[in-house]
């Protein structure tokens, strides 16, 4: 999905493993929930970025089926193609074990996250029109306003089909 800078991409580790989760947990809190199902996201594989030798992001996925779903994805902000890398590293592990597809879902809010993944190739496929209101079910503590306010309502699928 294009170049990379300086940036290393492993597979997380005891030495990687507290930062990785401080920073899913101050995106997500303690759980996260996709498809219709509650996800605990420090209980999953997971890729870490590197740079110069310091954790600079964390991409945590499961394999079902056919499928690689990230369940969450976050850069630390302080290297640019951060999270390019780690998806393209997503794409790798998926291609490795002859998957199908990456997908995962945003929210209607993260104008940053729907730009980012069109930018980096991948597309809509499916858009849970008010999804939030069950996913609030699983998970009460999801706000009812995101980013610049925007209320929190729909949920879009993004995937990345795996060519051969
Ligand atoms: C979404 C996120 C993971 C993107 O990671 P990142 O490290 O900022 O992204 P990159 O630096 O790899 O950017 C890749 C490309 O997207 C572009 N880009 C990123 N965000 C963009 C935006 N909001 N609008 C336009 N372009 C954007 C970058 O300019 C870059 O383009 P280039 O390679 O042509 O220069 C990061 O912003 C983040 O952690 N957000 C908070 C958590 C989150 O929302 N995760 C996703 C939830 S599903």
């Amino acid at each position: 999905m294009g170049e990379k800078p300086d940036i290393d991409i492993v597979v997380m580790d005891d030495t990687t493993r507290e930062a990785a989760h401080e920073l899913m947990r101050a995106q997500w809190g303690d759980r996260v929930v996709s498809l219709g199902r509650v996800v605990d996201p420090f209980d999953i594989p997971a890729r870490v970025a590197m740079s110069g030798g310091v954790f600079a992001g964390v991409a945590a996925y499961l394999i079902e089926a056919d499928e690689l779903e990230v369940v969450a994805l976050a850069s630390t902000g302080a290297v640019s193609g951060v999270g390019r890398a780690l998806m393209d590293e997503m794409v790798s592990v998926a291609r490795q074990a002859g998957l199908r597809r990456v997908r995962l879902i945003t929210t209607n809010d993260n104008l940053q996250a729907i730009g980012f993944y069109q930018i980096i190739g991948m597309t809509i496929a499916r858009v849970g029109v008010n999804a939030m209101e069950e996913a609030r079910k699983l998970k009460p503590e999801i706000p009812l306003t995101g980013n610049q306010g925007i209320p929190i309502r729909d949920e879009i699928e993004f995937e990345y089909l795996i060519e051969g």
